[in-house]
């Protein structure tokens, strides 16, 4: 059966034969008589095959890709010997009933806040004496932000960004506040280390820690602050609009005050 089409050739349906061996219904251009530009040129089984192959080829490539994201996102964050073998799973409550108790809240909304990436509570601070996990839990949010989601984290002590931030004052760097302001407001998670009144020569940091925060808080990008001071303290430096914030869109998590550094031995077994 040949029909006419727009081009004023004429096509035909024929049988082809596939290289497979298959034969199967194939349309042709006839031109002075001869069949050009035969469509398909495989039998369906054929194309179906060749198609899942190229799929294939696309799955492998983009998870090639992403495996190279997560490498590089992983070592950007640049992990200190300290933490690259912390995990969630490496974490052990020690000391008296109240204190594991509060060491297993700490766990579980770790554990929460993984499973639930990006869908986290926005602000999150840990408050607690030294040794008490706080850097092990807040290394560990990071690392695994990091190898199971593919997301960016950043964790920098606050003294370390203050001292970033008021570099381009310092040198007279003109756009270098903003460009190194970005690097703070752009990863997935960022993990505010040390927070404390005095991070900075005793000088007020207050500023420099809205400029981050209301910026990420606005983007609704995840952050974390670690620190030692007290209720008090922590109102001191956040000030009453981030406090508010904390409050209404995230929480504290209190590790208290046993230390894992001088934990009695049983502790360890
Ligand atoms: N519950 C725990 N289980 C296992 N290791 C822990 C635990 N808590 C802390 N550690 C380990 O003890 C060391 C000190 O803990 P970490 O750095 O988390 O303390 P921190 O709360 O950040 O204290 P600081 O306020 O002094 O910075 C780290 O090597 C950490 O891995
Ligand atoms: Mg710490
Ligand atoms: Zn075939």
């Amino acid at each position: 059966m040949t029909v006419p089409t727009r081009a004023g050739s004429d096509e035909t349906v024929r049988s082809g034969s596939c290289p497979c061996g298959a034969t199967f219904e194939q349309r042709a251009l006839l031109f002075e008589g001869r069949a050009l530009f035969a469509t398909p040129s495989r039998c369906p089984a054929c194309l179906r095959a060749q198609a899942e192959r190229e799929e294939a080829r696309e799955r492998e490539r983009r998870a090639v890709a992403e495996a190279a994201t997560r490498a590089a996102r992983l070592a950007e964050l640049a992990v200190p010997p300290l933490y690259t073998e912390v995990s969630l799973d490496a974490f052990r409550l020690h000391g008296d009933r109240a204190a594991q108790a509060r060491q297993a809240t700490a766990l579980r909304i770790a554990r929460r806040y993984v499973a639930a990436w990006p869908q986290v509570e926005v602000l999150l601070l840990f408050q607690g004496g030294p040794g008490t996990g706080k850097g092990h839990l807040a290394w560990s949010l990071a690392k695994a932000v990091v190898s199971e989601h593919g997301g960016s984290a950043r964790v920098v002590k606050l003294a370390r960004l203050i001292r970033d931030l008021r570099e381009p004052w310092r040198s007279k760097e003109g756009a270098g506040e903003e460009r190194r302001l970005r690097a703070y407001r752009v990863p997935d998670l960022l993990v505010i280390d040390e927070v404390s009144r005095h991070a900075f020569y005793g000088q007020s940091v207050q500023q420099h820690l809205y400029d981050v925060l209301d910026d990420r808080l606005e983007h609704q990008r995840p952050t974390i602050l670690t620190t030692n001071e007290t209720d008090a303290g922590i109102a001191e430096i956040l000030g009453p609009a981030l406090l508010d914030r904390l409050q209404g869109s995230g929480g504290v998590v209190r590790f208290g005050d046993a230390s894992w550094r001088t934990r009695p031995l049983e502790a360890t077994a």
